[in-house]
């Protein structure tokens, strides 16, 4: 519990232990603002739009791996409401937060800092997590938090509409792949799983990260950012800020969709720096696989060469938690 960086970072200048070695510190490095990720319009994908919209994300997913999508149908009360309840939980007092922080691997509900990793790891991140199944709702929802007291109401409700709308993008995926209609449905899409990330202001931006390089190892993300900056794309190598933009959702493509596209889309690589200014918090869902679903290659995207051998997605992600998300290790 002393260990969250919510509770003890306030005027206390960074420690030792959150200093990362000059190849990977972000510097005072100002990335370039003239670029970033396509953003696109959802409006009328349904309808006389759609293949406009599928060409525009099969693009963005080649080049980028990431996107971000306007006029998705989410309303932009739900998205404050969200947001106003992440930010309350990480407000919360300490005897709060206790009751949610956990070293437990078991626990389904958890609040811990930095990673999985922190008794073991070189260097922390700069960031408190809290993180949770949100499906099947009615079996999750009561290991959910308490406090705030709409956490759950607003949650519930917000998870729903995020598993709606990875849907829908997957679909036009996979119409932009010319695979069958709901070929991510089932069980490749049956997981949801929400990472509350949170951020606090740090005394050297320059020197820590709040998430290291990554990939993340599922099917899809749908990622809540919020206003505030942090998010940073690793592209043609040079890293790219995503710009948050109201009522925006940022979408990446996990290393599942990437295998099962045989490469024809990319997992694009990303991670998080701090600010001194404010604290930032987001909320990222993870649509995954079912733990045994079989992943492979599209027979039909195989064409002369086969990237990926098959392997069951508990596989992949014993091997993701043991490299710590080293995108070469795992997929070489
Ligand atoms: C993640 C992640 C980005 C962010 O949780 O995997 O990349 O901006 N989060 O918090
Ligand atoms: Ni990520």
């Amino acid at each position: 519990m002393e260990k969250l960086v919510s509770s003890w970072s306030k005027n206390k200048p960074l420690p030792e232990s959150y200093i990362f070695p000059p190849e990977t510190r972000p510097g005072n490095l100002i990335v370039p603002t003239c670029k970033t990720i396509p953003v696109i319009d959802l409006c009328n994908a349904e309808g006389r739009n759609r293949t406009d919209i599928v060409q525009q994300i099969l693009k963005a997913s080649q080049e980028y791996g990431f996107f971000q999508v306007v006029n998705h149908g989410i309303s932009e009360n739900l998205m404050n409401e969200s947001m106003d309840v992440f930010n309350e939980l990480f407000e919360m007092p300490d005897e709060d937060k206790v009751i949610l922080y956990s070293e437990d691997p078991k626990k389904s509900c958890r609040l811990l800092t930095s990673s999985l990793n922190y008794d073991r790891e070189k260097v922390h991140q700069w960031r408190d997590n809290l993180r949770h199944p949100c499906h099947p709702l009615q079996d999750c929802i009561k290991h959910w938090p308490q406090k705030p007291i709409r956490y759950r109401e607003v949650v519930a409700a917000l998870s729903i509409e995020a598993k709606k709308l990875g849907l829908r993008i997957l679909e036009l995926v996979s119409e932009g792949l010319g695979l069958e209609s709901g070929y991510f449905g089932d069980k490749l899409s049956e997981a949801l799983h929400l990472f509350v990330n949170h951020y606090p202001p740090c005394p050297d931006p320059s020197l820590t990260l709040g998430i290291t390089k990554h990939c993340d190892p599922n099917l899809l993300t749908i990622l809540h950012q919020g206003d505030v900056r942090g998010l940073q794309i690793f592209n043609n190598e040079e890293w790219i800020g995503v710009e948050p933009l109201p009522n925006a959702f940022v979408v990446n493509i996990g290393n599942q969709l990437q295998i099962i596209s045989n490469n024809k889309l990319k997992s694009g690589e990303h991670r998080v720096v701090t600010n001194s200014r404010v604290a930032r918090t987001t909320a990222a869902f993870f649509i995954a696989p079912s733990e045994d679903s079989i992943i492979e290659p599209a027979i039909s995207l195989v064409g002369e060469a086969l990237v990926y051998r098959a392997f069951e997605y508990k596989d992949f992600l014993l091997d993701y938690l043991s490299h710590m998300g080293n995108n070469e290790v795992v997929l070489g």
